[in-house]
């Protein structure tokens, strides 16, 4: 059940892939019918990002109140009307309106989908299991690009749009069939649900009394303390807000979406003439991105989370440094040289650097404030998403793509000192052992693998 779970609550990260790379293969098509100024089409662009930010505020007090599974439902619908909407449109403003609608989904699925496989996967693969998500993501973005390749034709982007409403329905109907989160339903004082939904959840053979025993006791030892986002403000509180909101920061600076949004536009400024090239090497990069994280998920229960992120932040301040000096001296440098050091970037973000940030965020938040912690992670995650993707071509015209990776590479380097000052190891530890530790006073940063004995 629980793996069933696991794959239900990715198809969101499907979509949120999805959504994001199919503008991109689409809009060529679109402007043929529905030609558009600059500003019009830089905001239909932005719409996704934007109605995700504005999601993200709301999304943790609304999870909090109506549960995880109710709202991913909702969101599904959502999904769903939005890309039936997006392939039928008249009038641009109805596509605006579409991919606002599509952001908010994305926006409330971001923080419920993570949350909602984290409360219910078992200790030993929760990071593998939250993992699903990341990977489901880079499925969506590189099944987009391939529609890129397939669907080609005048009309043709209404069935690319059109298309997204499969896996909302999906979505929807897997829901159905699923428990509401057995954490959720402690807190909200469902102790008899709470355990049946665990026992679907769990194979026959495990002590769901003892687990659900350590729930109970840690909603009582937290009942009649703050809850909302004014209680991220606590002292012992505030340390994992930093977690939290810095690595979204990192993972969005550290210039994935640059390469996401812009891929064949970086590789014409790394000197390839042919269109076809181009698009082929950015389908490279979404199987590349697909493919290590896969490998990701196999390391981070066994590895752990700050190696993972010390080697991510690494490789991928290496590889852009190596790609700035590459173009400043074009005639030294064969072109392919470039193509692989993307390749490797991507590598480096997709094993630490893309899916951790999304597991952390739904670890390291106490129960009564995991709903505005993790909407405030989201809006760290959209807010950051938009300033690298509107500022990106600005800054090619302006300082130029070597400067631009330049900065992208020092970034990644701060993200190993934080990484090694900040960021805890919540491997082999339940949501309760890390939310003790936090609540102990102790900095949030010494949790280390053997430091809980359960
Ligand atoms: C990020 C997205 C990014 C994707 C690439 C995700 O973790 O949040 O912004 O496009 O990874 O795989």
């Amino acid at each position: 059940m629980i793996y069933f779970l696991a794959g239900v609550a990715a198809i969101a990260g499907f979509l949120f892939g999805y959504d994001e790379g199919v503008i991109a293969v689409a809009e060529p098509l679109l402007a043929k019918d529905f030609p558009m100024s600059p500003g019009v089409r830089g905001f239909m662009t932005a719409a996704v990002p934007l109605g995700a930010l504005i999601a993200a505020i709301f999304a943790g007090p609304i999870i909090d109140r109506f549960g995880r599974r109710r709202v991913l439902m909702f969101a599904a619908a959502l999904f769903t009307a939005g890309a039936i909407v997006a392939g039928l449109i008249t009038a641009i403003w109805m596509l605006v309106a579409a991919r606002l609608v599509l952001g908010v989904a994305i926006g409330l699925a971001a923080v419920g989908a993570p949350l909602y496989i984290s409360e219910t996967a078992p200790i030993k693969s929760r990071g593998a299991m939250v993992s699903t998500y990341q990977l489901a993501i880079t499925i969506g973005i590189l099944i987009s690009y391939l529609t890129g390749l397939v669907i080609t034709g005048n009309g043709m982007w209404r069935h690319m749009f059109g298309l997204g409403a499969v896996p909302g329905l999906l979505f929807l109907f897997g829901l159905a069939f699923l428990p509401e989160s057995p954490r959720w339903l402690i807190l909200k004082g469902h102790a008899d649900q709470a355990r049946a939904s665990l026992r679907r959840l769990r194979d026959a053979r495990w002590d769901v009394d003892a687990e659900l025993q350590e729930m109970v006791l840690n909603a009582k030892a937290e009942a009649g303390r703050g809850v909302g986002y004014r209680a991220l403000l606590e002292p012992n509180i505030r340390p994992a807000v930093l977690v939290a909101v810095g690595l979204f920061f990192l993972q969005q600076l550290s210039g994935i979406n640059a390469v996401i949004y812009y891929a064949p536009e970086i590789f014409n400024h790394a000197g390839f003439a042919s269109g076809e090239t181009r698009i082929l090497a950015t389908v490279g990069i979404g199987t590349v991105n697909f493919a290590t994280t896969i490998l990701a998920m196999f390391l981070i229960d066994r590895l752990g989370r700050r190696p993972l992120l010390v080697l991510g932040f690494a490789g991928a301040a290496a590889t852009m440094l190596i790609i700035a000096l590459a173009v400043t001296n074009p005639t030294m440098v064969p072109s392919w040289l470039v193509i692989a050091m993307l390749m490797l970037y991507i590598a480096s973000f997709a094993i630490a650097i893309g899916p951790l940030p999304h597991v952390m965020m739904s670890e390291i938040f106490p129960l009564r404030v995991r709903g505005p912690g993790m909407s405030t992670a989201s809006i760290s995650n959209w807010g950051f998403n938009f300033v690298v993707v509107f500022a990106f071509p600005v800054m090619l015209a302006g300082p130029g793509l070597a400067f631009t990776f330049s900065v992208f590479a020092v970034i990644c380097l701060g993200g190993i000192a934080f990484t090694l000052l900040r960021v805890p190891e919540t491997t082999g530890h339940s949501l309760e052992a890390i939310e003790k530790h936090l609540c102990s006073g102790k900095p949030l940063a010494s949790l280390r693998r053997e430091a809980v004995v359960r």
